[in-house]
């Protein structure tokens, strides 16, 4: 038997309904705040994912599912969204469009090769959204309140953690300030974090082994060295926060794991879902655009891991639906067929093809969950008629075909 990669779920039944349900869910609302959808393709060149993701990343570095395609190209499976909604957003021109601000949602599969577990897959599937031209931080906060609209319409409970991660002003002077400190204390970190060092030294703050983490309370954090104009927008960011019912708190050691972020960034996370708490998370990136080509263009955007947030759902009680239709007598096929066409336009209908008793229908009605069932006897096709049973209401009745 052939199954499933691993890390890679079949989505299928109440799943299938509740990732429908979180899916047009976030869409309404990602509309109401002015979005629209874009689909981008599943591949993409590698070198998309290397320049903005960062090749110094975990998710560049050792989780891409990338391989050379017959043409001889390097090319590989993303593991995100927004790299590919910034090079559609380039490659249509946009950028050269002045004052001009682009919105838009997406979702569906992005792929990891990560260590699979509960709320880790290699195949998962995001929620996501991209702002474009928009440098004011109240979009950052407008995002924020969007993803928390969106959970409290799912019904899932989250903590907000947010921080600021500078810019080319101030970002570059606390890196080597960053550098200076962790030399002293290199030969006491984890190998992960001796190698970030070098590679990636901004990581080492979020790094989860707990000796790590002892060892960087004193070490200096970007937003204690923000330039004013990154002070200004963080403190603005949290005076919205505050007047908003949206709770949240300052968490100086997140630093996302995508090169891509400049000022804020921030994680959704919920005790409710295990090891993995991380439900959505986003934040600025206004060099992106421009280190991928295109003109300077502020961005900001988020994602949320659909899986991580299935089970949690609360989804409204599914009631019975549309109609089960059977015939009890050969003769009636024709008609039966002809009813169920009509009906189509604006309702579900479950047509069961064998000729069967009364009884063996209502249980085949039952089981389809249809508010309806519809019988044609022998009775009923010599009157022009057909047998409906309400099965919410218990109600039966007999109408003519024509008044249906
Ligand atoms: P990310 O934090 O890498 O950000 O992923 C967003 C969310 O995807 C996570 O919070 C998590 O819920 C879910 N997720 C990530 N990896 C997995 C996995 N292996 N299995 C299941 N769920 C997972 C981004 O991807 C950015 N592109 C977000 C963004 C958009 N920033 C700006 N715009």
């Amino acid at each position: 038997m052939i199954n499933a990669l691993r890390g890679m779920k079949d989505l299928m039944f109440e799943d299938a309904k509740r990732y429908i349900y979180v899916v047009d869910t976030a869409s309404k609302i990602a509309q109401r705040y002015g979005y629209n959808y874009i689909e981008t393709p599943i591949l993409e060149e590698t070198a998309l994912f290397k320049r903005s993701v960062g090749e110094s990343s975990d998710i560049v570095g050792k989780e891409m599912y990338q391989f050379e395609d017959k043409g001889g190209n390097d090319v590989c499976m993303r593991p995100e969204g927004t790299a590919g909604v910034v090079r559609a957003f380039i490659q249509a021109k946009l950028d050269r469009t002045q004052n001009q601000k682009y919105r838009f949602y997406y979702y569906g599969p992005m792929f990891r090769y990560e260590r699979p577990q509960k709320g880790r897959l290699r195949e998962f599937h995001q929620f996501g959204v991209e702002s474009f031209g928009e440098e004011a931080v109240e979009e950052d906060f407008t995002i924020i309140q969007m993803v928390a609209d969106i959970f409290n319409a799912l019904g899932i409970g989250y903590t907000l953690k947010i921080n600021s991660l500078g810019c080319p002003e101030c970002m570059p002077k606390y890196r080597d300030e960053l550098i200076n400190r962790l030399h002293s204390i290199k030969d006491d970190l984890c190998s992960d974090c001796q190698r970030r060092v070098s590679t990636n030294p901004i990581r080492v703050l979020d790094c989860k082994n707990s000796h790590c983490q002892e060892l960087l309370t004193d070490v200096p954090k970007i937003c204690d060295r923000l330039c004013n104009s990154c002070k200004s927008d963080f403190e603005k960011l949290q005076y919205m926060l505050d007047r908003s019912s949206i709770d949240y708190t300052i968490d100086k050691h997140l630093v996302r794991g995508l090169d891509y972020y400049t000022k804020t960034a921030f994680e959704f996370v919920s005790s409710e879902v295990g090891a993995q708490s991380a439900i959505a998370g986003g934040g600025r990136y206004d060099r992106l655009v421009s280190f991928l080509g295109g003109k300077d263009t502020a961005g900001v955007g988020f994602a949320l891991g659909v899986e991580r947030i299935l089970e949690l759902v609360k989804m409204p009680k599914s009631s019975r639906e549309g109609y089960y239709m059977g015939i009890m007598t050969e003769e009636a096929r024709d008609i039966l067929f002809d009813i169920a066409h009509k009906k189509r336009v604006d309702s579900k209908v479950i047509v069961e093809y064998a000729k069967k008793s009364l009884k063996a229908h209502l249980k085949g009605a039952d089981r389809a969950n249809a508010r309806y069932a519809l019988i044609i006897g022998e009775d009923e096709l010599k009157s022009k008629s057909v047998w409906l049973k309400d099965l919410e209401t218990k109600e039966e009745q007999v109408i003519s075909v024509n008044d249906l």
